[in-house]
């Protein structure tokens, strides 16, 4: 079976050890998504425990769509008697790119008619519309007028880790914040330090990891859930050994810090709804006065940024201080800072060892790597 897992641009190579470590086979990374293949279980597992994917694609078919009735015709082809019943709810999305047919609202329109006229002319009966919460969430891709048509295993953004409570003003995006811990190398043993956590995006996602905590276990609810071919043994089997395969994690191995105290108070009720409150050491400071808990570590933030918070002046005032911060209070650490502005960026100071290219949402932005010795 051959799957399709998109994500972060910028996070393909990190999808694409994901997926290596879980065991599929032929992954190969492309744009926005890693290709891979393997069984229904591998296409579960994916949905149980991918920390940066975003949806998970099961390609069913492929066929040229020069036209409309090219569109309607090759999605009425397929059996979708077979992948769906009447009583189910359906939602498709599309997304288009150098077609003939521009209109991806109508690309959706057309290809969700065609799916309805083949239940409906199959058992007599219409299945409901349900753009929210459906049974199964068809996903349309059109690229120089070659369509794919792939049934979205979670139906649902992967990024709803199910810890999340009121959102703060700018969290970051769970599956980004994995991808940003996954690409800072943290070997899970030296402490892990986000001064600036909002949130607790950083931290949580740290504490998932090194707990080895199946991106998923929270909230799986997931739309193969509810198919006609659902195995639920098979589900079942998963989902109890992600429990046994958790880590106890260690005490001072994880920290997060805001000098906003009700964001700490979220970041905190977040990790309590996650189960691992207790696990990460929150404090409530300014960045400037923060003690470093080790001689060294890795040290990550997303400070604000311009784009969203905070004013230009204050704003380059602050990343001098960050710079500052790093070469004072921080030697022997390895600092990383995400932003999405790259002016600001050079205000710290100090000459980045490496520097990695990834979107926020449709926002450039870099990941900076210091090496504070
Ligand atoms: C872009 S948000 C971080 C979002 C976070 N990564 C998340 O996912 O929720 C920037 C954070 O930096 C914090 N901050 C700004 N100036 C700070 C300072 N001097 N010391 C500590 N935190 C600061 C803000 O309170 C805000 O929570």
């Amino acid at each position: 079976m051959k799957f399709f897992a998109t994500t972060t641009k910028g996070l393909e190579d990190v999808l694409a050890a994901e997926l290596t470590a879980l065991g599929t086979r032929d992954v190969v990374p492309g744009n926005g998504g890693v290709n891979f293949s393997g069984t229904f279980k591998d296409g579960y597992k994916a949905c149980l425990w991918l920390r940066t994917a975003n949806r998970v694609l099961q390609p069913i078919a492929s066929f040229p769509c020069p036209s409309e009735e090219a569109l309607y015709e090759g999605v009425y082809a397929l059996n979708w008697d077979e992948l769906m019943t009447s009583q189910m709810t359906l939602a498709v999305g599309a997304k288009l790119r150098d077609s003939v047919i521009t209109h991806s609202h109508f690309a959706a329109l057309k290809t969700k008619d065609a799916i309805v006229d083949k239940i409906r002319d199959r058992t007599g009966q219409r299945p409901n519309v349900d753009a929210k919460d459906p049974d199964l969430r068809v996903n349309m891709h059109l690229a120089r007028n070659q369509c794919t048509i792939s049934l979205d295993l979670a139906g649902t953004g992967l990024h709803k880790r199910g810890y999340r409570r009121d959102p703060t003003v700018a969290p970051l995006k769970e599956t980004l914040a994995a991808g940003l811990v996954a690409l800072t190398g943290w070997n899970q043993t030296s402490p892990f330090v986000d001064p600036m956590c909002g949130s607790g995006s950083l931290p949580l996602e740290a504490a998932q990891l090194a707990g080895n905590h199946a991106a998923g276990l929270l909230s799986p609810d997931f739309g193969f859930q509810r198919w006609p071919d659902f195995n639920a043994a098979l589900w079942k089997n998963l989902l109890e050994e992600a429990e046994t395969t958790k880590r106890e994690l260690p005490a001072n191995l994880i920290f997060g810090s805001d000098r906003d105290k009700r964001s700490v108070d979220l970041a905190r009720r977040n990790a309590d709804s996650a189960g691992i409150g207790a696990k990460i050491r929150w404090s409530y400071s300014d960045f400037a006065k923060l003690e470093a808990p080790a001689s060294q570590g890795t040290l990550i933030c997303n400070p604000p940024y311009g784009e969203r918070l905070g004013n230009e002046e204050e704003l380059t005032a602050f990343y001098r201080k960050i710079g500052d911060t790093f070469k004072q209070n921080w030697k022997g650490w390895t600092a990383w800072v995400f932003t999405g502005n790259l002016a600001l960026a050079k205000q710290v100071g100090l000459k980045a060892s490496r520097r990695i290219v990834l979107y926020n949402g449709p926002i450039e932005c870099r990941l900076l790597k210091y090496d504070l010795y």
